[in-house]
């Protein structure tokens, strides 16, 4: 069945990823392209709207991204957001050329609600400045709203057929359309939150324009799916590296679903789990779970720790834990024999960051089972979540029954406390590690369940990722009347949105004095507790 699908055409902007997100929040699928994709390419995957994204680039300079002038005369709806607007101005003949006023940051816009794409968006004004370059379409700009803007350059002149639909105090041409020929521009990013009306404007233009019925949702990508991993895997086995994270949990409930026995999971406890996370993920995906399929546990602890004796070095320490993974899955791959397929639990911005989807290509190796197709013996890899973000990804595993914990749990490394342990692992201070994490998360979620039992709504210091670390430093205590020379804990906890910045979120002070007396008291060999209230950057979330 053809899928109704919109598709993102990526011209290397930041936001591109949050485009495709927003679109799909309307219930359209949409996928990533590169702006090198060609024509009939993107002819033959029958469209129902294009949307160019936003790039580093001015349109004028040479070799800058482009595209040729047939992808607008298809009939297909297309929307250009910031560069992806000026490009489709030069292409059609319009001016593009830096502007007398770089706009940065929140900015009012006024909007034409006449216009499919500003349709109820905005509040009527009464005021609103024309910009300099008077165009007569400005006075039927009615309605203001919120945007966010980031352009250096502006559409001056815009090619013929087109209207200006919104404009700012500085920028004339805020967004252009050509309804006869459904081609609209907007110079500002809708996909960012600070364009407060942004996802309504995207939902005017796939729903409204495009036409999407909007049939996009969780469960029959769930239900779809089963069938495809039904229809492709026949009675073939299929193998699947087990994390007990979120992607790898919801792939293997998936294939469970789809074809029970025939999926074997393979689980490595390798020691540097959290406290009885070894257990839960068995007593999920184990014999006494809900899932059909052949769960194997390999409690791997002394063959890691045994590797990691004297080493303290972090990426020595990745770099072993990483290796180690791949020897102990090969040796249980070997005893299974040889399997038709590799399931591994690849999600959409992987696919994207490692340059196949759209243009923004941040190479990023995946970490977890890098290289582990290349020692086992299998036909074809199956990627069930390849098409899915992240909250996608959550909500096919809440279809599935996956328990809520394990769903919205936060994130863990691969190398798990491996890199939570500062200088050479040994399973006394994993367990020291284990029991004081354990500690802080439990106080952190008792703290924050009561805040929200009580306000009805999250605290605002609900951290995404909150962990307890060891430092290798030993320090002088008293406990009763003995001198102690003891380890101190480090309380880690941030808030981000997107992991590759963050703050440290400010825990109440009487939650983090609990877990520090619980600590004290409780896990033996810490005599004290430290917290960590680096920003990244300069800092990094883990210590290692
Ligand atoms: P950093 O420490 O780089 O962490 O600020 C950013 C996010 O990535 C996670 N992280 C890792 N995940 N293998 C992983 O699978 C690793 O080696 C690794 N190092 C960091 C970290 O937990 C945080 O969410």
């Amino acid at each position: 069945m053809d899928k109704e699908k919109v598709i993102v055409l990526d011209f290397g902007g930041q936001y591109n990823q949050l485009v495709a997100r927003r679109v799909r929040e309307c219930n359209v699928y949409c996928e990533i392209y590169s702006y090198r994709t060609d024509l009939d390419t993107i002819k033959a995957m029958n469209p129902k709207g294009i949307i160019l994204t936003g790039g580093p680039n001015s349109v004028y300079e040479e070799g800058a991204p482009s595209y040729s002038r047939e992808l607008f005369e298809m009939g297909i709806p297309v929307l250009g957001l910031c560069y992806g607007a000026q490009l489709m101005q030069h292409v059609l003949g319009g001016t593009v050329e830096k502007a007398p006023v770089r706009e940065y940051g929140k900015t009012e816009v006024f909007v034409n609600t006449k216009s499919e794409l500003f349709k109820s968006v905005g509040k009527a004004s009464t005021s609103i400045p024309t910009p300099d370059i008077s165009l007569p379409e400005h006075a039927a700009n009615n309605s203001a709203t919120q945007c966010w803007m980031s352009h250096n350059d502006y559409i001056s002149k815009m090619a013929e057929g087109f209207i200006s639909v919104a404009h700012t105090a500085d920028c004339p041409v805020a967004a252009a359309e050509n309804k006869a020929r459904n081609l609209y521009a907007i110079q500002f990013h809708p996909e960012v939150l600070h364009t407060i009306e942004g996802t309504k404007m995207l939902y005017n233009f796939v729903r409204n324009i495009c036409g999407c019925a909007g049939d996009w949702r969780m469960d029959s990508f769930v239900e779809t799916s089963i069938k495809e991993i039904r229809e492709k895997v026949g009675n073939g086995k299929v193998l699947l590296a087990l994390s007990g994270g979120v992607d790898s949990s919801v792939a293997a409930g998936l294939l469970s679903k789809a074809i029970g026995k025939q999926l074997t999971c393979v689980f490595v406890d390798h020691g540097l789990l959290r406290k009885n996370e070894g257990d839960e993920v068995e007593a999920i995906f184990g014999p006494k779970g809900d899932f059909d399929l052949n769960f194997i546990r390999v409690n791997a602890s002394d063959r890691y720790y045994a590797k990691l004796a004297g080493v303290e070095e972090p990426e020595k320490k990745r770099k072993i834990i990483g290796e180690e993974f791949i020897r102990v899955f090969e040796e249980e791959a070997k005893k299974i024999g040889t399997v038709d397929f590799l399931a591994q639990g690849t999600i959409y911005p992987d696919v994207v960051e490692s340059g196949l989807g759209g243009e923004s290509a941040v190479i990023k190796s995946h970490h977890n089972v890098g290289g582990l197709p290349d020692y086992v013996d299998f036909k074809e890899i199956i990627e069930p979540l390849r098409n899915l973000f992240k909250d996608e990804v959550r909500q096919a595993g809440l279809e599935l029954g996956l328990p809520r914990e394990l769903v919205f749990r936060q994130p863990f490394p691969g190398p798990g406390l491996g890199i939570r342990i500062i200088g050479e692992v040994t399973a006394a201070k994993v367990s020291i590690v284990q029991d004081a994490d354990y500690i802080f998360r439990e106080e952190v979620d008792r703290a924050a369940a009561e805040y929200e039992n009580e306000h009805g709504e999250a605290p605002s210091w609900m951290p995404n990722q909150y962990f307890a670390a060891l430092s290798n430093m030993r320090s002088v205590g008293v406990m009763g009347d003995e001198r102690t020379y003891d380890y101190a804990v480090v309380l880690r906890a941030v808030r981000t949105i997107d992991f590759m910045t963050a703050e440290s979120a400010n825990i109440p002070y009487d939650v983090l004095q609990t877990v520090m007396n619980r600590i004290i008291k409780e896990v033996r060999g810490v005599n004290r507790t430290l917290v960590d209230i680096t920003s990244k950057p300069p800092g990094t979330i883990e210590l290692e």
